[in-house]
Order: C-alpha cells, then sequence, then structure tokens
C-alpha cells in the first residue's frame, strides 16, 4: 500500500510503480499487490472507524489532516455503512508544522542578529541541533500558557549586535507566551480561514452545517490549535463539533488499512481534471489564427477547422463513482449521424483545449 498526495498524477503513480518493481516489492510494474490510497482519503477513514460515538443520518464531515509541510481537507457526506462520498474539490496549503519552525528561526535570528544566527547554525551545528530538538517539544505541547528559556552557545557573545549586548549577557532567551503565539498564529490563521472557506462551500450545498469536522495529522494534534479551532467563532457557526482522534498523528497510516481492506468504502470521488480527447473545431477568426488550421470539409473548402477542441468525458469537480470506467466508441454529431476517423465536432459539448 502506497499512500499519496491527493493531486498525485497518473505519471507519479507509474514513476512509484516501476520504483517498487525495482526494489522488488512488486513483481512486475502492473501488479494488483501494489495498491495506491490517497492521504485525506486514508485519513477521513481511521476518523469514521475510530468515532467514539456513532454517527446517525447522512451528515455532511470535513477532515482537516495537518501535517508537516501540508493541511489537507476532505469533505465528504457519510452514506450510513461507513462508506464515504466527496463533495466538493478538497483544497490545502503549505501551512504545516514546518511553516511553524520556520517562524521560530526568523524570531531567533531576529533576536540574536543574522550574523550570529548563521554562525550559531554552522560553526556550533551539535548546540544548533540540541535547540532544534527542544524547539520541537516546546511547540508540540504548547497550549497557549507555557513559557521557556532558550540557552545559546556562549561562542555567539562577540557576534551579538552591540544594541542586544545587554540583553543577551547571560545568553539567555525568555521565549514568553506571548511570543509562542506570534510564533504559531500565523499558521494558525491560515489553517482557519483555509477551513473557513471550505465551510462556507460546504454550505451552499445544501444549507446544512458539517456535523463533525476531524482534526488529525502530527500538527493536528497540537492542543493550541485545537483550542483555536473549537473556540473560533466562524467554525462554531458552521460546525456541529470539533472532533479529535486518539492518535491522531499516525491516523493516515491506519486509514490506509481500512481502504486495504475495502477500496469501496470511499464510493464517489470528485474529478481532479477534465478528462477528454482532442478534436478538432470551427475555425474561429476571433480566437484562432490561420496558421492553426490543420483541415477543411472535403464538400465545402471554406469550412476549415483547426485542433483545439476537446471532447469531454467528464470535467474537473464532476463525481465520479468508485467503480466507474469511460469509454467512447463511435462519436455522433447533435443530429445523430455517426462520425467516424476524422472528427469534426461542431455541435457537440466542446472545452476550449488548454495544453
Ligand atoms: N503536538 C504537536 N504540535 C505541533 N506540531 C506537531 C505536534 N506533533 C507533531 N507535530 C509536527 O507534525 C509534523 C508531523 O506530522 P505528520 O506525520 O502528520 O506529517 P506528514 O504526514 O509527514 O506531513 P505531510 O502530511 O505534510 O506530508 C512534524 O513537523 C512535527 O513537528
Ligand atoms: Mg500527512
Amino acid at each position: 500500500m502506497a499512500i499519496v498526495p491527493v493531486g498525485w498524477s497518473s505519471q507519479a503513480h507509474q514513476s512509484m510503480r516501476s520504483a517498487a518493481t525495482k526494489a522488488g516489492l512488486i513483481s512486475n510494474e502492473k501488479s494488483w499487490r501494489l495498491l495506491f490510497c490517497y492521504e485525506p482519503e486514508a485519513a477521513a477513514l481511521a476518523c469514521i472507524h475510530e468515532s467514539s460515538f456513532t454517527i446517525t443520518g447522512s451528515p455532511k464531515l470535513m477532515f482537516v489532516d495537518c501535517g508537516g509541510g501540508t493541511v489537507d481537507l476532505f469533505l465528504a457526506r457519510f452514506n450510513g455503512d461507513k462508506k464515504l462520498e466527496e463533495l466538493t474539490l478538497g483544497t490545502g496549503n503549505f501551512h504545516g508544522a514546518t511553516s511553524v519552525d520556520a517562524q521560530f528561526m526568523k524570531f531567533l535570528a531576529n533576536k540574536i542578529g543574522d550574523r550570529a544566527f548563521q554562525e550559531y547554525k554552522y560553526t556550533v551545528p551539535f548546540h544548533f541541533a540540541r535547540l532544534r530538538q527542544e524547539w520541537e517539544s516546546k511547540k508540540c505541547a504548547f497550549s497557549g500558557t507555557q513559557k521557556w528559556i532558550l540557552q545559546l552557545p556562549h561562542a555567539l557573545v562577540k557576534l551579538f549586535p552591540t544594541d542586544k549586548n545587554a540583553e543577551l549577557r547571560d545568553c539567555e532567551i525568555q521565549v514568553s507566551a506571548a511570543d509562542m503565539k506570534s510564533i504559531i498564529d500565523p499558521v494558525v490563521d491560515e489553517i482557519i480561514s483555509l477551513i473557513c472557506a471550505q465551510l462556507e462551500q460546504a454550505r451552499k450545498l445544501d444549507g446544512a452545517k458539517v456535523q463533525y469536522l476531524y482534526l488529525v495529522g502530527g500538527f493536528g494534534s497540537n492542543p493550541y490549535l485545537r483550542d483555536h479551532m473549537k473556540g473560533n467563532s466562524v467554525i462554531q457557526e458552521m460546525v456541529g463539533s470539533v472532533v479529535s482522534l486518539q492518535k491522531p498523528d499516525a491516523a493516515v497510516v491506519r486509514g490506509a488499512v481500512w481502504f486495504c481492506l475495502n477500496n469501496e468504502l470511499i464510493q464517489m470521488r470528485r474529478a481532479r481534471k477534465t478528462v477528454g480527447i482532442g478534436v478538432q473545431r470551427k475555425f474561429d477568426p476571433w480566437r484562432d489564427h490561420k496558421s492553426e488550421i490543420t483541415s477543411y470539409d472535403p464538400n465545402d473548402p471554406t469550412v476549415v477547422f483547426v485542433p483545439k477542441g476537446v471532447l469531454c468525458f467528464m470535467s474537473k469537480n464532476d463525481a465520479v463513482a468508485h467503480n466507474a470506467s469511460f469509454t467512447k466508441g463511435e462519436f455522433s454529431d447533435s443530429k445523430g449521424a455517426v462520425l467516424d476517423q476524422r472528427l469534426n465536432v461542431d455541435d457537440c459539448t466542446l472545452s476550449e483545449r488548454s495544453n
């Protein structure tokens, strides 16, 4: 089972198959023994299987996976029987826990000056690595009130900016709870606005609240983030309850096992891309250049075509059943005439090819 990001292209899947074959994990690239599972779907399956309460009816549920690099949202309807139907295209951003780490590094560089900061990183790396570990534990435990004292190596004293000499004389920095908030808040705010935008989309579907919002992922286990989400007035208005799991950091791994046992648990997905075949359409002097003309109508050479149309099988955001398949054999125009070989689509559903 390979758990992959939701936007993965078919080429990326193929590369993973090829790598797994080379590594001897599967006997050939087409092997059924390698299954792919999307991260947000895995997170969602862990949530519904591990809920400490019974979900009744067919409510809307939102799953928020806050990891190290990314935050992924998945909005679905529970259709009884522990199966899910994706309701909108999931969104996400790059405001995971490593953005908080980056904020902390900025805070430190600001406190001790760029020169001392660079020197600290590169000439006392052992001490710097210890500081990172200490930061990791302070970040993980932060719930809004903790403060701590950060100890710097004495070797840096001569590099501190003169205006900071008095403040840093003991090579200590007092990191107050307000400092910690100023480091975490910008990231928390980004996550909350991402969630609010998706909740607004959810409300537009049927006007109803999202019944449960599940928070998972490593960063999702942070008490400060969780309390902020629970206390946010927009979330309170649009969500029944915010729910956490017992071990939220490994939810994706456990959910992938549920998917492996039954890959029909995600009954419906939203198409990430428009899929179709390239067709020719009539030349349009307003949109096309004459150099793009590639063919003409043998019965009427004044009618010319450009290869810029797409005959869609499915469009981005369409609902697609887990077992859907799309085939097109003969094509016909709106008047029912069967078209074969060269396809000059004029009256069919066309979208513009984006390349
Ligand atoms: N309690 C916590 N508070 C804040 N951050 C935390 C906490 N616990 C773990 N993290 C951070 O969460 C990250 C790991 O979470 P997770 O395993 O969900 O990420 P990931 O799945 O590897 O990342 P991504 O989903 O972005 O690919 C690390 O950056 C870690 O520092
Ligand atoms: Mg993750």
